[in-house]
């Protein structure tokens, strides 16, 4: 039997500037792969990271101390700002073309390039001189492609003036070939004046019209008074192309009408964690909500978070989304502390009994979610009376889905399926409402 052996990467890691602190080194990371997976990582910060003043954890599992610590796998933060399955793919392509057959956990975090990689971390690579001086993947990855909002547009036109297949013109955006007929849901990053924002594109094996029914979701979601993304569809063809603004992004005239000082960087990148990272694996609501109580914040900021985090999860049920595991859940650090973003990844499922991904104060059945959403009111500390109103306006703006889907521009084929799957769950939300 072949053994695979170990190769150690040093990778450095740097804070880009954001709207509250400035660009710098945070410090450095030892990745150890047997057999592409990372099974061994030690992290240690840079002196000049732990003496300032805003210096705070980079990942959960990194409290900002001297020395060098084991890890064993790689930390939340870095595999939230790793490429996903989409990104993977393409890096995937990458290697291959250079005779490389596995994609290691270190390719799926600097493979990605550096403009378009989630949260506010940049990477350098380890040359013989020590730290290079330049950001991995700036230039050279295109893992995703980067577009202008103008190229999807133009690209709706040729497709309206029937000079292309919507299939081609999408390849054809995408640089991806054939890739783009296999699995994961392509994504690019879009620029529009100097603005990031995200694409989805639909997967060929979608079952249903996922990109239609996640834009529906979503300005359900902004209806229902959560935080939303802005978001918009372009058609091409017949698939719609969601396209939504960065959460993660404060682009240079956007930071320059905030007045927040971007040192030179022009835009500024605000520090991600999914759900998952912050609750170290947690696989309920209230683990969600226990990261929130810990957090140092204000009082009124911890009891908004609290009742934020209670009305998406209602709005989650009332619309029976189910795949809400807890990378569809994130946090943002604004003003030294970490907030819930905008509400992403949404939308209904067709099948009506299937468990959620994340219990709520332990169910994941469905049928038992409304009952379980009084028990979470109650362990939240949220009144009746403040948690009846959040679901009033939360049943409200569901109620609404015709409107918007045939707005969006689903086909009425889709609706009898959606009717089923929502509806279902009306009634026992409402009887909380008596
Ligand atoms: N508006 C946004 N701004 C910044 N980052 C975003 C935004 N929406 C999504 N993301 C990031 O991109 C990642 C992938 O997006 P999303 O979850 O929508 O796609 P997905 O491929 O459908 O995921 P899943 O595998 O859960 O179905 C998210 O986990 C999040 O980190
Ligand atoms: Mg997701």
């Amino acid at each position: 039997m072949v053994t695979p052996s170990a190769t150690t990467q040093r990778v450095w890691v740097d804070a880009a500037a954001t709207p509250d602190a400035a660009p710098g080194p945070i410090g450095w990371m030892d990745v150890v792969t047997v057999a592409e997976k990372a099974v061994g990582v030690t992290f240690a910060y840079d002196p000049a990271y732990r003496a300032r003043p805003d210096a705070y954890a980079v990942s959960p599992e990194l409290p900002v101390k001297a020395g060098s610590r084991d890890l064993g796998s790689m930390p939340g933060a870095f595999v939230d700002a790793s490429a996903d399955s989409w990104g993977q793919k393409l890096i995937r392509r990458q290697l291959r073309a250079g005779g490389v057959t596995m994609l290691s956990d270190v390719d799926a975090l600097l493979g990605i390039s550096d403009e378009a990689r989630t949260g506010a971390f940049r990477f350098r690579q380890q040359t013989d001189a020590g730290a290079g001086t330049t950001y991995l993947a700036e230039r050279a990855a295109r893992v995703p492609v980067t577009l202008d909002l103008r190229d999807l547009r133009a690209a709706a036109d040729r497709t309206r003036a029937g000079k292309t297949s919507s299939e081609d013109a999408i390849a054809e955006l995408l640089d991806a070939g054939t890739a783009v007929l296999g699995g994961a849901r392509p994504k690019a990053l879009v620029r529009r004046k100097g603005r990031a924002l995200l694409a989805k594109f639909p997967a060929p094996d979608d079952e249903h019209d996922a990109i239609r029914w996640e834009a529906v979701s979503l300005h359900l979601a902004h209806a229902a008074g959560l935080a939303t993304s802005r978001v918009r569809t372009v058609e091409i063809g017949k698939h719609a192309v969601l396209v939504v603004d960065r959460f993660d992004r404060v682009g240079k005239a956007d930071a320059a009408a905030q007045d927040l000082p971007t040192g030179g960087a022009g835009e500024l990148r605000i520090p991600y964690w999914s759900a998952r990272t912050a609750t170290g694996d947690g696989r309920d609501y209230l683990d969600v909500a226990r990261v929130i109580l810990e957090m140092k914040a204000p009082r009124d900021v911890v009891r908004a978070q609290l009742r934020d985090l209670w009305r998406r999860v209602a709005f989650a049920v009332a619309v029976h989304c189910t795949d809400d595991h807890l990378r569809n859940l994130g946090f943002l650090r604004r003003d030294a502390a970490w907030r819930l973003c905008p509400v992403f990844d949404i939308e209904p499922d067709p099948v009506q009994e299937r468990p959620r991904s994340t219990a709520i104060v332990g169910v994941v059945d469905p049928d038992d979610a409304p009952a379980a959403l009084v028990a979470f009111a109650g362990e939240l500390g949220i009144k009746r009376s403040s948690w009846q109103r959040s679901l009033t306006q939360v049943l409200a703006a569901v109620e609404s889905w015709p409107e918007v889907a045939r707005r969006v521009g689903l086909a009425e084929s889709e609706f009898a399926a959606m009717d089923a799957a929502i509806g279902h769950r009306r009634d026992g939300l409402r009887a909380l409402l008596g």
